[in-house]
């Protein structure tokens, strides 16, 4: 039939057959419009009454007063000094793939640094055949691409190394955002310098104090890396590295430089303090893993959980969350209502993209009892995300960075939410 509902279980015709059934108001997920008069609906309301703000009011807007929830939070123990610290995206609160900058999660190793636009310059130098330095205005004359990643700090769910720990997928998965860049090809820069042969690596750094300095292979530079100026259509705020950053699909937060401000094309590795003391994986016998740029397939249900608990009886319901992988594309989430042992396959919002967010549903019609919720991305290598129990198999206890194993939310029959682990 062409008026087939796109969405299987929450088709319209599902919902009022639920409503002639009598199944009692809990089957449906509306009222019937029959009944005691809604003041709601048949009262002038005080909005109605009067004049709203004038369109100059608010030139630049803030989300709503009652959204005022939705915003960046800290974990306090984690947080030493809100100078070299972090916060995390409200990932429970928000919908769809892209993240707005205003609650984007931000990690600084020595302050967020305020440049300006004439300020600004990026050198690149070293193994090349001619040193140059671009301002922002040259950035500004390069041919400009534009396309949507997710930036996932590499410690990211690192805090649950040891066990279920924190109560939000805010602080468990929040060290991600996903906006659409506008940029300039890193490729497009490095052919403006020329790279003699023996160049094979570059070093990047940012503007601020720590510097943030990191090495990435020729080939990865040379392939889908942005020196970008725009995040979601305006200017990159000032705690994403306003004006200039760097972007790096599908690779760990920490190689995104922020105030970039120069590259140099070297032939080896230049082995700083961010990829040796920094950013490498202790293994269960004591050596480190090193050089783990690409972030796995990874999932997360963002409601209902811990921050987000159902709030209504049993009856239609909508389980979301977001999937990713650094690796490319996500083809298929599946999500368990019993700790793993059953799986279905979730509805993604939009095919998966390359190396950026993706939006699934599972829309469910829950009978109100106990569930323990759990999502696995699955991506176009053909890579599954493992269990917590096969992830510490391998790499240990020891470890922060780098953990995408699956989350378990145990949804009680009150609503409420709980980070557990099941094994
Ligand atoms: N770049 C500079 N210059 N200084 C920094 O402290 N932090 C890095 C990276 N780039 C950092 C930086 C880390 S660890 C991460 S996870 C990302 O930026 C976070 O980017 P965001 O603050 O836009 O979320
Ligand atoms: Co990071």
């Amino acid at each position: 039939m062409s008026d087939t509902p796109k969405f299987p279980n929450t088709s319209r015709r599902g919902f009022l057959k639920a409503a002639a059934g009598g199944a009692a108001a809990a089957a449906t997920a509306g009222q019937a419009a029959a009944g005691t008069p809604d003041p709601a609906i048949t009262e002038v309301q005080p909005w109605a009454q009067g004049f709203g703000d004038g369109v100059d009011a608010v030139p630049y807007g803030m989300p709503i007063e009652h959204e005022a929830h939705v915003v960046r939070r800290n974990v306090d123990w984690l947080t030493a000094d809100v100078i070299s610290s972090i916060n995390f995206t409200p990932i429970h609160a928000l919908e769809g793939t892209i993240t707005p900058q205003g609650c984007a999660f931000e990690r600084h190793h020595s302050g967020a640094i305020e440049m300006t636009k004439q300020d600004y310059r990026l050198m690149i130098n070293g193994l090349v055949d001619q040193p140059l330095v671009f301002t922002y205005a040259d950035l500004e004359r390069f041919p400009r691409t534009v396309a949507t990643f997710f930036c996932e700090c590499a410690a990211n769910s690192g805090m649950e190394w040891g066990g279920a720990q924190l109560q939000g997928a805010q602080f468990t998965h929040g060290m991600i955002h996903n906006m659409e860049y506008t940029g300039v090809s890193l490729r497009t820069l490095l052919n403006e310098t020329g790279i003699k042969p023996e160049g094979k690596w570059i070093y990047v750094e940012g503007a601020d104090a720590s510097s943030n300095g990191r090495s990435i292979p020729l080939e990865k530079a040379l392939d889908d890396v942005l020196v970008a100026f725009f995040a979601n259509g305006e200017a990159l705020r000032k705690e994403h590295g306003y004006p200039v950053r760097l972007v790096v699909p599908g690779w760990e937060g920490n190689l995104w430089v922020k105030w970039l401000r120069r590259i140099e094309v070297t032939d080896m590795p230049t082995e700083s303090r961010e990829e040796t003391s920094k950013y490498t994986d202790l293994m269960p016998d004591g050596r480190a893993r090193k050089w783990t740029w690409e972030m796995d397939a990874k999932s997360v249900i963002t409601s209902p959980s811990p921050q987000a608990p159902v709030r209504h009886g049993p009856g239609p319901m909508v389980i979301t969350g977001l999937a990713w992988s650094g690796r490319g594309a996500i083809t298929g989430v599946d999500v368990s209502l019993d700790g793993g042992q059953n799986w279905r396959e979730a509805r993604l919002a939009a095919p998966g993209e390359q190396k950026a967010l993706t939006r699934f549903y599972l829309d469910h019609v829950w009978d109100g009892s106990e569930m323990l919720l759990q999502a696995r991305a699955r991506d176009e290598t053909g890579y599954v995300q493992p269990t917590k129990d096969q992830l510490r198999e391998i790499r240990g206890r020891n470890s922060v960075y780098h953990n995408n194993g699956i989350q378990t939310w145990w949804v009680k029959a009150n609503g409420e939410a709980e980070n557990v682990e099941v094994s």
